[in-house]
């Protein structure tokens, strides 16, 4: 068989015989077929580059000890630099933030809660979730933080909206929606409408794909099946049914093209991941492996000078010299310290708007949606002002548990954080009754809430760029001595492998740069 008539797949079979696994991995990746992970393109610095250029590791101050910063004095630290990081908040981590029993949250305005969770129970309180493409994992792996899954999608979950009468499970807002959805789908096709825009072979290919995927009954049309779930599930006894199927017009109703590509998104799909124990557990490894003695917390920075050679950063405390500075703190409060940082740089740090986001953690005294509703973690989708409730994905069949009994962006969030803590409480429960009943109230033993937008030396969710423009790119550059490093500086915003990716780039700027002119 000459090349140019092997099939693709008879050529990959064939290597798979003759080469093993290896070889025909390389065959897809020369064919296009494997994923490329540009991650893999990153070389940690390492003290053996510096052996040969007379050059030596450089002393490098690192403003902020969230995931970008931190990941920077890690990565710096693998080839020797003399790293200090600079922490206003008395942690690390930045939006990388679980809270658990005795800590004490307090907001821009002066209120201040303090958690009364019991042992084993935490509140992630920002970043709570990681798909598996993601560096985050990379790093997790490197520094020996265990993960278990986060389950981000739950057919047994509700979904309601407000024009519905009751909340449904969203089996069966999805079976359906589909259901009717394909139903209509197989009429215009039989009734030719589609004629114009699909062959008559696609057309076959087309009808057994509705009546799959919508379950639809032989002659095309929708009846329902057990995908929509049970009243009582089947055993012994077959099961019984979870009512009349509503009509049409009703399943319209239920919204779910607000919410039905969400577990197809490519950040959002399962499988997802958490750290065990505290999603803080990523940055405490980070800071263990960059030594706590480099990091200063409760440390304001308040002053940043390029020098002829090097930068100085006043803080709180004093100043730091060094040979150059990585500044990974939110763009808006970097736009407003003082120093001499160029006009262009200060208006391009001013130009992505910091975002608001809320979350409420609903400490439970039992588990009463695992015990009475058969939900193990995963999420409820509502268009309340609460949005979603998350079931926890830890803890499984324990005693206690911790529900996010809303998790809200923009408006919704700034009404939220509007409120004293008791009314955000009272709020997120009036709304939760109305999916989970009186137990919503009555089982819970305590709250925290946390709004972004009032958390000191963060002020925001995240941000938002108006266009990847200019501004961006200007400060994907050093100014001067001055490195910048964030999930802002992102196709990632609001993921901690932003940061992590962000970081990277960093170093392997600065460190080249170290490498040619010391
Ligand atoms: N990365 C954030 C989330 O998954 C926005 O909710």
């Amino acid at each position: 068989m000459s090349e140019g008539t092997i099939s693709r797949r008879a050529l990959l079979v064939g290597l798979g015989v003759a080469g093993g696994a290896g070889a025909m991995y390389a065959a897809m990746g020369a064919l296009g077929l494997a994923p490329d992970r540009h991650e893999d393109d990153y070389a940690p610095p390492q003290r053996s580059d510096f052996a040969l250029r007379g050059k030596a590791a450089a002393k490098v101050v690192i403003l902020g000890a969230g995931i970008a910063g931190l990941a920077t004095a890690y990565e710096l630290g693998k080839a020797g630099y003399d790293c200090t990081v600079l922490e206003a908040r008395d942690r690390v981590g930045g939006r990388s933030f679980t809270i658990r029993g005795g800590d004490k949250i307090t907001e821009l305005g002066g209120e201040t809660q303090e958690a009364r969770f019991g042992e084993g129970v935490y509140f992630n309180a920002g970043p709570a979730r990681i798909a598996q493409w993601m560096l985050t994992l990379d790093y997790c792996r490197e520094l020996g933080v265990p993960v278990e899954v986060f389950v981000n999608d739950n057919p047994n979950g509700y979904t309601f909206n407000s024009g519905m009468k009751a909340p449904v499970r969203t089996r069966m807002a999805r079976a359906d929606t589909y259901g009717y959805m394909s139903e209509l789908l197989a009429k215009a096709t039989n009734a030719g409408t589609l004629d114009k825009m699909v062959t008559s072979a696609d057309r076959e290919v087309l009808l057994d794909f509705v009546s799959e995927f919508g379950g639809l009954s032989d002659d095309g049309v929708y009846r329902g099946t057990s995908r929509r779930g049970y009243r009582t599930d089947p055993g012994v006894d077959a099961g019984t049914s979870p009512g009349p199927l509503p009509p049409m017009s009703e399943v319209l109703r239920y919204g779910l093209g607000r919410t039905v590509a969400f577990p197809f998104d490519y950040d959002q799909a399962m499988p997802m991941f958490q750290p065990v124990g505290g999603m803080d557990s990523l940055a405490n490894k980070l800071a263990d492996a960059v030594g706590r003695d480099r990091i200063q917390t409760s440390t304001q920075v308040t002053k940043i000078t390029n020098l002829p050679d090097g930068v100085e950063v006043v803080h709180g405390g004093g100043s730091v010299k060094a040979d150059y500075c990585v500044a990974a703190m939110p763009p808006h409060i970097l736009a407003r310290t003082s120093g001499n940082l160029d006009a262009r740089v200060v208006a391009a740090l001013r130009t992505p708007t910091p975002l608001s986001a809320g979350k409420i953690g609903l400490e439970y005294r039992r588990r009463w949606w695992e015990t009475d509703e058969r939900i193990y973690g995963g999420i409820t989708e509502t268009d309340m002002d609460i949005s979603h409730i998350w079931y926890p994905s830890y803890g499984f069949n324990g005693v206690q548990g911790l529900v996010v009994g809303y998790y809200n962006l923009n408006a919704d969030a700034d009404s939220y954080a509007a409120m004293k803590h008791a009314d955000r409480e009272r709020r997120a429960i009036q709304q939760g009754i109305r999916v989970h009943g009186d137990k919503y109230r009555t089982e819970l033993l305590s709250s925290v809430s946390i709004a972004w937008r009032k958390q000191p030396h963060i002020e925001g969710a995240w941000v938002g760029w108006p266009s990847y423009g200019a501004e961006f790119t200007l400060l994907q550059e050093p100014a001067g001595r001055v490195y910048f490093a964030g999930d802002w500086l992102t196709h990632l915003i609001a993921w901690q492998a932003g940061a992590l990716d962000s970081a990277r780039k960093v170093v392997t700027q600065l460190h080249q740069r170290v490498l040619k002119e010391g």
